[in-house]
C-alpha cells in the first residue's frame, strides 16, 4: 500500500496544474487553499492572477505565480456593480489569460507537463480558450451546491415569473426549490439586468461543458443537492471540502488581519462572545450601521465586530457611531477592520456568528461548531442563510428590518436560550461529519483522490 502511494506520488511529480481564482477574497481564499491541497499531493502549482486584487506571493514560495494585466480603470474595478464588473473582467482578461496560458503551455519547465487547467467558474471565458489551447479545464465553484442549482434554474424561474419578483408575495414558498421562499432568490442589484443573465448562463453553461467540477463542500452536507446536480450537470463532481480543514489557517487575505481580536478574545469567558462579521464585499447604510451597534450593546452579550473600511457606504469607517461609543460598553465590546476568522471561530471563548452567510464563512462556522444568526445581503447568500435556518437548523434568521430591538432579541435567543443550546448539538454533529469525511475511507478523502487519479489520466 505504502510503495503504491510513493508510486502515485512520484507519477504526480512533473505534472503541474495551473490554477485561475476569481480576484475576490471570498474566490482566492478557496482557490489558493485547493492550491496547497493539490502540491500537498505531489504537484507543481503555478497561479495565473489579474493585477485587480493582486496576490501577495511571499505566503506561497512554493507556486509560481504569474500576473495579467486585466486593463480595468479604477472606476471600472469597484464592487458597487457585481455583476457589471464580473462581466467586464471576463471579457478584458480574455486576450492577456490566452497569451498567459499559451507561454505556460509552451515553455513547460524541465519537461514538465501541464495536467491541467483550474478555474474559478465565474471565469466562464476560458472554457473557450482551454479549448482552443487543448488543454483540458476543471471548474472550481467556491459557493455551495444548493445555491449553484437555483442559480441553474434561473432560466425556469424567469418563466414561472418569479424574476423579477416584483408581483410574488415575498413570503411565499418556491415549490419548484424547496426549501426556498420567493425573498430567498438570489438578487444582485445592478444597472444592467440582461448582464446578469449573461454571466449567469456563461457560467452555467460553460461548467456543463466543462471536464468537472470541484467543490468545497462534502456529502453529509448537501447530499441531496450533490444527487440532484450529479442528474442534471453530465461532469464528473468532486466534492473535497471542507478546503480550510486540510492544514492549519493559512493567509490569502487581502487585507492584514487585526491579531487584537485574539488578545481581546483571550480575556472572554468561554462561548460568551458573539463575533459579527460580513464579509469583503457586503454594504449596508449608516441607519442599519447604527441599529446594529445599539442592538449589539442593548443585548449586554459581549461582541467582537469585524467593520471593514467600505462597509458603512459613505463612511471611511467608524466615524457614524456616537462618540464614546466603545468606551461606554465598559470593555464589552471590541471592534477591528478584518480579523483572523478562522482562528476565531475555532477560539473558545467565541459563542455564536453574526453573518451575512458568504459560503466561506458558513462553511468555517460549521466547521467550529459556532450556531449562526443569518443576515444574507445578496446572491448566494440567501440560499446558505435558507438552509441554515431551515434545513440544517443551526441559526436563526434575521427576517425583518435591521432594527435594535430585534437584533437584542436575536442575540439573546442565539446566545442564552434553550434554543441555541440545541443549535449548538446539531451544528457540533455536522462539525463532527465535516471531521470524518476528510480522513481515510471519509467521503471528501475518496473524492479527493478521484480527483487527483482523474488529473493524472489527461
Ligand atoms: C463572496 C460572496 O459575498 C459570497 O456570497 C460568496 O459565497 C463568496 O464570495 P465574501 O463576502 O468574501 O464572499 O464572504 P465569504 O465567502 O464568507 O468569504 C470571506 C472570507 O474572508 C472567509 O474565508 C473569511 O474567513 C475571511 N475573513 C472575513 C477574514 O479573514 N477576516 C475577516 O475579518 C472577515
Amino acid at each position: 500500500m505504502e510503495n503504491q502511494g510513493e508510486f502515485h506520488l512520484q507519477q504526480r511529480k512533473g505534472r503541474r496544474v495551473i490554477l485561475f481564482p476569481l480576484p475576490l477574497q471570498g474566490h482566492i481564499n478557496p482557490m489558493l487553499q485547493l492550491a496547497s491541497i493539490l502540491y500537498n499531493k505531489g504537484f507543481s502549482i503555478s497561479i495565473i492572477h489579474t493585477n485587480f486584487n493582486s496576490l501577495n506571493s511571499s505566503n506561497y514560495p512554493h507556486f509560481s505565480f504569474h500576473s495579467i494585466p486585466d486593463g480595468l480603470s479604477q472606476s471600472e474595478a469597484s464592487f458597487a456593480d457585481m455583476v457589471a464588473l464580473l462581466s467586464l473582467l471576463n471579457v478584458k482578461c480574455v486576450a492577456p489569460f490566452q497569451d498567459c496560458l499559451g507561454k505556460l503551455l509552451s515553455n513547460s519547465v524541465d519537461g514538465e507537463k501541464i495536467a491541467c487547467l483550474i478555474t474559478d467558474a465565474v471565469w466562464y471565458f476560458t472554457q473557450t480558450v482551454a479549448e482552443n489551447l487543448k488543454v483540458p479545464r476543471l471548474v472550481l465553484r467556491t459557493n455551495s451546491v444548493s445555491s449553484f442549482l437555483v442559480f441553474a434554474a434561473f432560466p425556469l424561474l424567469r418563466e414561472k415569473g418569479y424574476m423579477p419578483a416584483q408581483d410574488c408575495e415575498p413570503e411565499a414558498p418556491v415549490p419548484e426549490l424547496p426549501p426556498l421562499r420567493v425573498k430567498d432568490i438570489p438578487v444582485f442589484e445592478t444597472r444592467i439586468p440582461e448582464t446578469l443573465h449573461q454571466v449567469q448562463l456563461g457560467l452555467i453553461n460553460q461548467t456543463r461543458v466543462s471536464s468537472g467540477c470541484i467543490w468545497n463542500s462534502f456529502q453529509d452536507l448537501e447530499q441531496v443537492s450533490l444527487a440532484t446536480l450529479q442528474k442534471e450537470f453530465p461532469v464528473p463532481m468532486f466534492p473535497i471540502g471542507p478546503f480550510h480543514k486540510y492544514f492549519p489557517a493559512s493567509s490569502s487575505s487581502l487585507l492584514s488581519q487585526d491579531r487584537s481580536a485574539i488578545s481581546w478574545l483571550d480575556k472572554q469567558q468561554p462561548k460568551s462572545v458573539i463575533y459579527v462579521s460580513f464579509g469583503s464585499v457586503a454594504a449596508i447604510n449608516d441607519t442599519e450601521f447604527l441599529e446594529t451597534a445599539w442592538g449589539l450593546a442593548n443585548s449586554m452579550v459581549p461582541f467582537l465586530w469585524v467593520v471593514r473600511p467600505g462597509l458603512v457606504r459613505g463612511a471611511e469607517w467608524t466615524e457614524p457611531l456616537p462618540k464614546g461609543f466603545l468606551e461606554m460598553l465598559d470593555g464589552r465590546g471590541h471592534i477591528v477592520k478584518w480579523a483572523p476568522q478562522q482562528e476565531i471561530l475555532a477560539h473558545p471563548a467565541i459563542g455564536g456568528f453574526w453573518t451575512h452567510n458568504g459560503w466561506n464563512s458558513t462553511l468555517e462556522s460549521i466547521c467550529e461548531g459556532v450556531p449562526m444568526i443569518c443576515q444574507p445581503c445578496f446572491g448566494d447568500q440567501m440560499v446558505n442563510a435558507r438552509y441554515v435556518s431551515h434545513v440544517w437548523k443551526i441559526g436563526l434568521h434575521l427576517e425583518r428590518k435591521l432594527e435594535r430591538e430585534e437584533i437584542e432579541k436575536t442575540i439573546k435567543r442565539v446566545m442564552l436560550e434553550e434554543e441555541g443550546q440545541e443549535m449548538r448539538e446539531r451544528i457540533m454533529y455536522l462539525k463532527e461529519k465535516a471531521d470524518i469525511c476528510l480522513k481515510q475511507g471519509g467521503s471528501s478523502y475518496q473524492s479527493l483522490e478521484n480527483l487527483i487519479n482523474y488529473i493524472l489520466s489527461f
